[in-house]
C-alpha cells in the first residue's frame, strides 16, 4: 500500500493536473469524485479539495461528506475547496465584482506557515474565481492576500486545514511545486515511495497472486500503453501472456513487420496476424468517419475474437486502459461508468467469459512511458508518437483505398524520416500526414500536373486534449514539401495545418 494523498473532485478541469502535481513528488494520488468519498485507509495520509465550475452558493452546490476527513487527516482547499470550507463552517463567501481569472500577486502575511515555506512574498499566482470570501469562521487565521482580496489564503487554527484560493497546481502559479510539495511532504509527512520501480514490483506481485498461472491474453496495438501492459505482464507471468498483434491494413510504412520483430526481440510470446483483407474489404466506400472508426472496431473485434478462440484455456483479457481513462469513466461529470470506446475491445471478455486485467490502471501517460523505460522497453517503441487506433484510414478523407493508403504511406514516411534526421521527433509530441480529396494544378518539368494535395500535421501537447501546432523551422518544412513532390507519384501539394485545438481537433476526421 503505497502513502496516498486523496483528491477529492467537485468538476475543476485542473482536477487531473493537481493528481499530476502530486505524482511528480513520487507520491500516489487517487481522484474519487465528490459523491464517492471512500473511507480513508491507514495509507492515506492528507486529502485535496479540489476546484469547481460551481459557486458554493448554487442549489446543486456539490457537497461533499467529509465525515471521515475533517479535523482527522490534513486537508488542503483549493478554489472551490477553499470556499466551501469557509462557506460551510460558518464563514461567507459572495459573487466577486467581476470574475477573478488570470496572473494576480500573491503576498503571504504569516511567514511561519508550513504551507508556504521556502515562498517568495509577493509571489504570482493563478486565479480562476467568481466568488470571493469576504469572512472566514472564528477559529480560521488568514494567512495570505491578493490586492483584490484580502482573504486569499486561510488555515484553521486547531486544525491540519489549510484553504487557498489560487490555483498552485497550474503553470502559472510560480512557486506552485513548492507549496503542493510543502502540502505533501512537510504537513502529510508523505516520504515518495511512488516511483517506477516500486510500481513495478507491486504490480507483478498483484498479477501473480490474481491470475494464479491462468492464461492471459492481450491485443497489442504497437502503441506504448498496451506495449508497457504487455512487457510487464510478461515480467509477472512469462509465457502464460499470448499477444495478437492485428494487422489491419492501415499501419504505416513497413510498421507491422518492424514492431513485430521488436516484440519479438523483447520476449514477447506474440503472434502477427495479417487481417488486412478483412478490414479493406468492410471499409470499401465509406467516408463517413464515424462509420470508419465503428466497421474498424467491429472488424477488429471479429478478428481478435477468432484468434483468441484458437489458445485453448484462456481465462484472462489484459487492456492498456490508464488512469485517466479511468477517472473519465468515474467523473463527477460522467457518472456512468464507459470506459473510451476504443479501450473496450466491445463484449469480447462476456462472450468468451473472460475476466479483466487491466496492469496500468492506475498510471497517467507520462509514467507509463517511464514504467515503460525502467522495465527496459527500447525506446523505439516507448517514445513513438501517439497514432490512432483506426490508423490511416481517418487520415485519408473520404473512402479509403489501396492506392490512396500507398500514397499516403510514402508522404508520411518522409515526413516521419526528415522529422528524425533533424532531432525533431521528439520534440513534437505527434505528427502525421493527411490526404485530401482534392486535387490540384501543377507543373512538373514542362508538364501540367493535376494531382493529390496532402496536408502535414504535427502539434504539440500533453495529454492530446488540447493542442498546439507545432512551429517547425520554414527552411524543413520547404526540404519536406520538396521530398514529397518528388518522391511521391500522385502528389503535387504539401500544405501545412496551422489549426490549434480547441477549436479544430488533431485529426482531421
Ligand atoms: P483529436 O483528433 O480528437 O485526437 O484531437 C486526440 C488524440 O486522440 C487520437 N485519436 C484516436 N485514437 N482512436 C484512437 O485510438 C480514435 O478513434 C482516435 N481519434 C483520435 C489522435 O491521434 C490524438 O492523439
Amino acid at each position: 500500500m503505497h502513502e496516498t494523498i486523496l483528491i477529492i473532485d467537485f468538476g475543476s478541469q485542473y482536477t487531473q493536473l493537481i493528481a499530476r502535481r502530486v505524482r511528480e513528488l513520487n507520491v500516489y494520488s487517487e481522484i474519487h469524485p465528490y459523491n464517492k468519498i471512500p473511507v480513508p485507509g491507514e495509507n492515506v495520509k492528507g486529502v485535496i479539495l479540489s476546484g469547481s465550475p460551481f459557486s458554493v452558493r448554487d442549489k446543486e452546490a456539490p457537497v461533499p461528506d467529509l465525515t471521515y476527513i475533517k479535523g482527522k487527516l490534513p486537508i488542503l482547499g483549493i478554489c472551490y475547496g477553499a470556499q466551501y470550507l469557509a462557506h460551510c463552517y460558518g464563514g461567507e463567501v459572495l459573487p466577486s465584482d467581476t470574475r477573478e481569472y488570470g496572473k494576480a500577486m500573491f503576498s503571504v502575511s504569516d511567514v511561519n506557515d508550513l504551507l508556504f515555506r521556502g515562498i517568495d512574498s509577493p509571489t504570482r499566482v493563478w486565479m480562476s474565481h467568481g466568488d470571493t470570501i469576504v469572512k472566514i469562521p472564528e477559529n480560521y487565521i488568514i494567512t495570505g492576500s491578493t490586492h483584490n482580496i484580502r482573504i486569499a489564503s486561510f488555515r484553521i487554527a486547531d486544525e491540519k486545514t489549510w484553504g487557498i484560493q489560487f490555483h498552485p497546481e497550474v503553470f502559472h502559479t510560480t512557486q506552485g511545486k513548492t507549496i503542493i510539495a510543502n502540502f505533501v511532504k512537510e504537513i502529510c509527512g508523505c516520504a515518495g515511495d511512488w516511483t517506477p520501480e516500486s510500481f513495478i514490483d507491486s504490480s507483478i506481485k498483484e498479477i501473480k497472486e490474481k491470475t494464479r498461472g491462468e492464461k492471459i491474453i492481450l491485443g497489442l496495438s504497437g502503441g506504448v500503453d498496451s506495449t508497457v501492459a504487455a512487457v510487464l505482464l510478461n515480467k509477472a507471468v512469462g509465457d502464460n501472456l499470448l499477444c495478437i498483434f492485428v494487422d489491419n491494413g492501415l499501419l504505416r510504412k513497413d510498421e507491422f513487420k518492424r514492431v513485430l520483430t521488436t516484440y519479438k526481440n523483447i520476449g514477447l510470446n506474440v503472434k502477427g496476424v495479417d487481417a488486412s483483407e478483412d478490414f479493406l474489404g468492410a471499409l470499401d466506400g465509406i467516408s463517413d468517419p464515424e462509420l470508419k472508426r465503428k466497421t474498424i472496431g467491429r472488424i477488429f473485434i471479429e478478428v481478435f475474437e477468432r484468434e483468441a478462440k484458437k489458445i485453448k484455456d484462456v481465462k484472462w483479457l489484459a487492456q492498456g486502459t490508464i488512469y485517466p481513462d479511468v477517472i473519465e469513466s468515474a467523473s463527477v461529470n460522467s457518472p456512468a461508468s464507459t470506459i473510451k470506446s476504443h479501450h473496450n475491445v466491445g463484449g469480447l471478455p462476456e462472450k468468451m467469459n473472460l475476466k479483466i486485467i487491466e496492469p496500468l490502471r492506475l498510471l497517467f501517460k507520462d509514467e507509463v512511458r517511464k514504467v515503460g523505460k525502467s522495465l527496459g522497453i527500447p525506446v523505439e517503441l516507448t517514445g513513438r508518437h501517439p497514432f490512432p487506433g483506426p490508423g490511416l484510414a481517418i487520415r485519408i478523407i473520404g473512402p479509403v483505398t489501396r492506392e490512396k493508403l500507398d500514397i499516403l504511406r510514402e508522404a508520411d514516411q518522409i515526413f516521419i524520416e526528415e522529422l528524425k534526421k533533424r532531432s525533431l521527433y521528439d520534440k513534437v509530441w505527434q505528427a502525421g500526414v493527411i490526404l485530401l480529396p482534392v486535387r490540384s494544378v501543377g507543373v512538373m518539368g514542362d508538364e501540367r500536373t493535376y494531382e493529390n494535395v496532402v496536408v502535414i500535421r504535427a502539434v504539440e501537447s500533453i495529454d492530446g486534449m488540447t493542442a498546439d501546432f507545432s512551429r517547425l523551422p520554414w527552411d524543413f518544412l520547404a526540404n519536406v514539401a520538396n521530398e514529397i513532390i518528388n518522391r511521391v507519384k500522385g502528389i503535387n501539394r504539401v500544405a501545412y495545418d496551422i489549426s490549434s485545438k480547441p477549436p479544430s481537433t488533431i485529426e482531421w476526421e
